[in-house]
């Protein structure tokens, strides 16, 4: 049976040292069960009797598709609607309303945020309902959230924008009937993200560890839950890039379990998990 295939230790270095300087993932020995069922599903798709002829196929694909597969399979996706809310309750409260009245007086009408690691999309599509909700419709405001991941699988998904009704069931019933339309699919209730959303988010591939080609200043970024599997060192990398891209007094949110104790960094703690740049 395949389920049972031998990873060596060997191989399980090559996989990890191949995933880390690809995206940065952190496969430590204690993943190594974890990377072997992961990639015996492939193993089984492909009819692979051993890692070593898996590895080989893998790196035959001068496309890359079959290394996306692979660090798809063993990243976590996992993501919902206005997540950890207390960052939403944020934007809501105090930062958005600070910063519309601080742009209006400037007379600058552009926001800017971005999602980086926007996974099947509900992180960004949520920011740009806060964004949406704050500006009170659009009217001279000029509102967009970039959202970018490395799963192109994910990014499918977020394109597509079709949620089912135990997915949104996060979004306030006022907002669900605002930017969302309920069709049948396969006899089965969906929603889809209705187009004044879907015109304010940009989905597209980004592998965090390359170069950003995005133009600052930012307002705020969400990195959230993604950094949880990057070593310290590029975590302080991650965080210093972003730093660079934010405007003055824009805002950093990190996940539940990312704070930045420990990391080298210029930003101002708020509250846990949200950082300022002064
Ligand atoms: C657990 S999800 C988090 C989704 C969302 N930010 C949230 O908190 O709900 C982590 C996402 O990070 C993406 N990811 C992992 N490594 C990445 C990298 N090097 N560059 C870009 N995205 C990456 C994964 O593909 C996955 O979609």
């Amino acid at each position: 049976m395949v389920q049972s295939v031998v990873l060596s230790d060997r191989d399980f270095r090559k996989i990890s040292d191949l995933v880390y300087k690809h995206c940065g993932i952190n496969l430590h020995t204690g993943k190594k069960e974890l990377v072997r069922a992961r990639l015996a599903k492939r193993l089984r798709l492909g009819k692979f009797k051993t890692f070593q002829q898996y590895m080989k196929h893998v790196l035959k694909d001068k496309t890359g598709k079959e290394f996306s597969v692979l660090v798809d399979s063993l990243s976590t996706n996992l993501t919902s609607f206005f997540r950890e809310a207390q960052h939403f309750e944020f934007l809501r409260s105090q930062f958005l309303p600070a910063m519309l009245e601080q742009k209006r007086k400037k007379h600058n009408f552009k926001i800017r945020a971005w999602s980086a690691g926007c996974s099947s999309g509900e992180e960004p599509y949520s920011m740009a309902i806060t964004l949406l909700e704050a500006v009170k419709g659009k009217g001279r405001w000029d509102t967009k959230v970039l959202a970018t991941d490395i799963s192109t699988s994910m990014l499918e998904i977020a394109k597509t924008g079709i949620y089912d009704s135990e997915r949104i069931k996060p979004v306030p019933s006022l907002q669900k009937q605002k930017y969302l339309v309920s069709h049948r699919k396969n006899k089965q209730k969906v929603f889809e993200v209705r187009k004044c959303l879907r015109d304010d988010v940009i989905f597209t591939y980004l592998n965090l560890m390359n170069d950003w080609p995005i133009k600052g200043p930012l307002d705020f970024i969400f990195c959230r839950n993604v950094m949880i599997y990057f070593d310290k060192t590029t975590q302080e990398c991650l965080i210093n890039r972003f730093w660079d891209l934010l405007d003055s007094g824009a805002v950093l949110f990190t996940g539940h379990s990312e704070s930045l104790t420990g990391v080298k960094h210029k930003f101002k703690y708020i509250q846990p998990t949200i950082y300022m740049k002064p």
